[in-house]
């Protein structure tokens, strides 16, 4: 079969695999193949063994690789191969030098660029699919177009608003694919060819289309406005906890609000993945490089309230447990930083994990997805650590549970087996506000949602 289209993504992560994975299924007459620099994690995308956990990835995978689907270590010869170009590559906050801790490291995505430049033989579409500062497109332009030897890029930002854990579902039934270009008369012919490809599943009015930079921005700002509405509601449960108001009936009635909405107003230990805070980061930064401090603060206090909630989640378990946690054992139900993922990249359990260790708890880390990634996380760290699948075996002899991401299967647990099973007085500390709060009480547990008041027995 001649294939229509030739595409490559370079960036075989959380967002080029599922995202190839959903146009080589939707695109049969597209080729598509995914490079990464990384061999190991191009072996498991071959492998029955994904390198990503993600509801619907394996069906996806399976009916498409080695039909149209490929995935490979050959960048050299993908960017010669392939007319199309997704740029997929991760960019991180920066580390070091200026900027540290708040702007976006783009030496990954530069590193591509020239990638792109030294092997192309013949013009090509280049597609920002990573997440970047405004004006990224215009350093992309400038190292791309350096040469004259004939040979065209057009750049066209087209930023990904999938969320993982539900990651298939999004790519299949997306809000909204937003496509920015220059409005030359090249950009505009590039911009149709990307809207082409989208258009054989996505309806005609949910794809849009806008100029390069608000793309570029829109990305950074749909981010900062969902931390946004989460650092919102948490903040409240801080002032419900002293006001004996209840957060979810209080996000309830304000999400019945058409105006407001009812999405994103979960309270919890704060919001973790890798993206939120990095994104708002680098809109804080942006802000202050262009002199707007006043907007930066109002954006970076959306991060203060994040770290605020964490601890305080940390200071309401000191405070239940009688001002000590040292030589306690205290069961961690989740690890990854939501639930139906395996990642745990910022997850608020790494933070809540080592200051638990810090005071000198025995934590026991319980997770169905997440448990590799967490032992990583905790490599290095001082103190005693053990790992246990089964929720209810991992609690255990624990003087507390504390529950850290929503996944399902903590609704439906045998609580009277688990309470009986603990040390006494037994606390539960739920992060995610999922549990049967009374059920729990009447067993005999102590009872601490996030913003609600406390069901205790003393
Ligand atoms: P990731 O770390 O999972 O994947 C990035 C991949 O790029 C890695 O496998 C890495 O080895 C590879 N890579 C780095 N430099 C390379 C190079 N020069 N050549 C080839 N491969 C290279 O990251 P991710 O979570 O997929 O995120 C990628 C981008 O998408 C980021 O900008 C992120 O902000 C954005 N984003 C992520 C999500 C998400 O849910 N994770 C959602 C929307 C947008
Ligand atoms: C988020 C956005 O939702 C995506 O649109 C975006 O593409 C992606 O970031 C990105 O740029 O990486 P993701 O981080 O995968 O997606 O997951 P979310 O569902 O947004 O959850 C983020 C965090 O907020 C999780 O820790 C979650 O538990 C927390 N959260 C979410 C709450 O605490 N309360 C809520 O009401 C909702």
């Amino acid at each position: 079969m001649t294939m229509e289209k030739r595409i490559l993504c370079i960036g075989a992560g959380y967002v080029g695999g599922p995202t190839m994975a959903m146009i080589a299924s939707q695109c049969p007459r597209c080729r598509v193949t995914v490079v990464d620099i990384n061999p190991e994690r191009i072996a498991a995308w071959n492998s029955d063994n994904l390198p990503i956990y993600e509801p619907g990835l394996d069906e996806l995978v399976r009916a498409t690789r080695g039909r149209n689907l490929f995935f490979s270590t050959e960048i050299e010869r993908g960017i010669r191969e392939n007319d199309i170009i997704f740029v997929s590559v991760n960019t991180p906050t920066k580390s070091f030098g200026l900027g540290a801790g708040m702007a976006a490291d783009l030496q990954y995505w530069e590193k591509t660029a020239r990638q792109i430049l030294e092997f192309s033989e013949s013009s090509k579409i280049v597609i920002e699919k990573s997440t970047l500062p405004v004006k990224t497109a215009l350093a992309m332009e400038r190292i791309l177009n350096c040469r004259e030897n004939g040979i065209c890029f057009d750049i066209l930002s087209n930023p990904e608003f999938l969320a993982e854990g539900t990651a298939v579902h999004d790519l299949e039934k997306p809000d909204r694919i937003l496509i920015g270009s220059r409005e030359t008369d090249s950009g505009r012919k590039a911009r149709q060819t990307l809207v082409d490809i989208y258009a054989n599943w996505v309806p005609k009015e949910k794809i849009i289309t806008s100029n390069i930079w608000s793309s570029e921005l829109s990305k950074l700002v749909s981010n900062a406005f969902l931390a946004q509405r989460i650092s919102s509601i948490n903040a409240i449960s801080a002032l419900c906890e002293k006001a004996e108001a209840d957060v979810v009936e209080v996000s309830r009635a304000v999400g019945m609000d058409s105006r407001i909405g009812p999405k994103f107003l979960n309270a919890s230990i704060g919001f973790g993945g890798s993206c939120f805070k990095k994104d708002i980061l680098s809109l804080v930064y942006l802000c202050r490089h262009y002199g707007l401090d006043e907007v930066a603060d109002y954006w970076e206090s959306v991060v203060k309230i994040n770290a605020y909630q964490q601890e305080r989640f940390i200071r309401n378990m000191l405070g239940a447990m009688f001002n000590t946690l040292a030589g306690k054992r205290i069961c961690l139900w989740g690890f990854a930083f939501k639930a139906n993922t395996g990642d745990t990249r910022e997850s608020p359990a790494i933070f809540i994990a080592r200051r638990l260790l810090e005071e000198q708890a025995e934590i026991v880390v319980s997770d169905p997805k997440a448990l590799k990634n967490a032992r990583t996380d905790l490599t290095g760290i001082e103190g005693r650590v053990h790992y246990v699948e089964d929720p209810s075996r991992a609690a255990e002899g624990c003087h507390a549970i504390a529950l850290l991401t929503e996944w399902d299967l903590y609704r439906n647990l045998d609580f009277q087996k688990i309470f009986d099973s603990m040390a006494k007085p037994a606390f539960i500390f739920d992060g995610r506000n999922i549990l049967d709060h009374r059920r729990c009480f009447d067993i005999g547990f102590n009872v601490y949602p996030v913003g609600k008041p406390p069901l205790t027995h003393f």
